[in-house]
């Protein structure tokens, strides 16, 4: 993709917040382009060490990750096999993809932990930021078939399948399936703070955010 057009994607993409944030919150997004460029180990490396200084319940550190590069063409075919076959479409564009898998009981005595899904969201926040700062995108996919997961790579009962994600640079909107294009130059949105944020009682936007309020 000449530079022009990938300055014009970023630019579309690039979050419009209402209060500034960081800057690899607001220029990460999802795109299902890749381009043909493998990622450096070294920058793999960083972005799991960042998930890995994820706060946790306890410090349970529940999150697990499970790598495929196309470095290894039957590791790689193996993990694609496990998305559904809407995201194999684009996926298989990336260089590197990743299942997420939660540790749904505290090593610590055995019950269940409640926030073990929450914490392996964190840690994917802490990679997406670290990736977004070394200009890596990441896709995150729910569209996947865990119970084939948990078979291919033999998970133990106790760990759920989370999230797969496509990870690595930047790609050409065109060289997606015509299905995929429109999207990958489309604006994102988000609800207002107004309808997310609540005080004293539910659905009561709280004055802190209400527009009306600090105008
Ligand atoms: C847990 C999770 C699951 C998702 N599953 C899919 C998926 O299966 N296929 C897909 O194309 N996008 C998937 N997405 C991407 C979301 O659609 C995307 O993050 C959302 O539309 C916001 O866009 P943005 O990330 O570009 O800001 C998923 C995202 C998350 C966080």
């Amino acid at each position: 993709m000449p530079d022009a057009s990938h300055a014009l994607v970023r630019d579309i993409k690039e979050a419009r917040p209402d209060h500034p944030v960081l800057s690899v919150i607001a220029q990460r997004w999802s795109p299902r382009s890749f381009a043909d460029r493998p990622v450096e180990p070294e920058k793999l490396r960083q972005v799991l060490e960042a998930a890995r200084w994820a706060p946790s319940s306890f410090n349970e550190q529940p999150w697990r990750f499970l790598i495929a590069t196309k470095d290894d063409p039957e590791a790689y075919a193996q993990m694609l096999s496990v998305l559904n076959e809407k995201n194999q479409q684009w996926a298989r564009q990336a260089p590197v993809l990743i299942l997420s898998v939660a540790k749904t009981t505290f090593s610590r005595n055995d019950k269940p932990n409640r926030h073990a899904w929450h914490d392996v969201g964190l840690a994917m926040g802490n990679l997406l930021a670290q990736a977004t700062a070394l200009d890596l995108f990441v896709h995150q996919m729910a569209g996947l078939d865990p119970e084939k997961a948990r078979e291919v790579y033999a998970i133990p009962e106790d760990f759920e399948v989370v999230a797969g994600a496509a990870i690595g640079y930047l790609g050409a909107p065109d060289d997606l399936p015509e299905s995929f294009q429109k999207s990958e130059t489309k604006a994102r949105s988000r609800r207002a703070l107004t309808q997310t944020v609540f005080e004293g009682t539910w659905g009561e936007t709280a004055p802190l955010v209400d527009d009306e309020d600090h105008a």
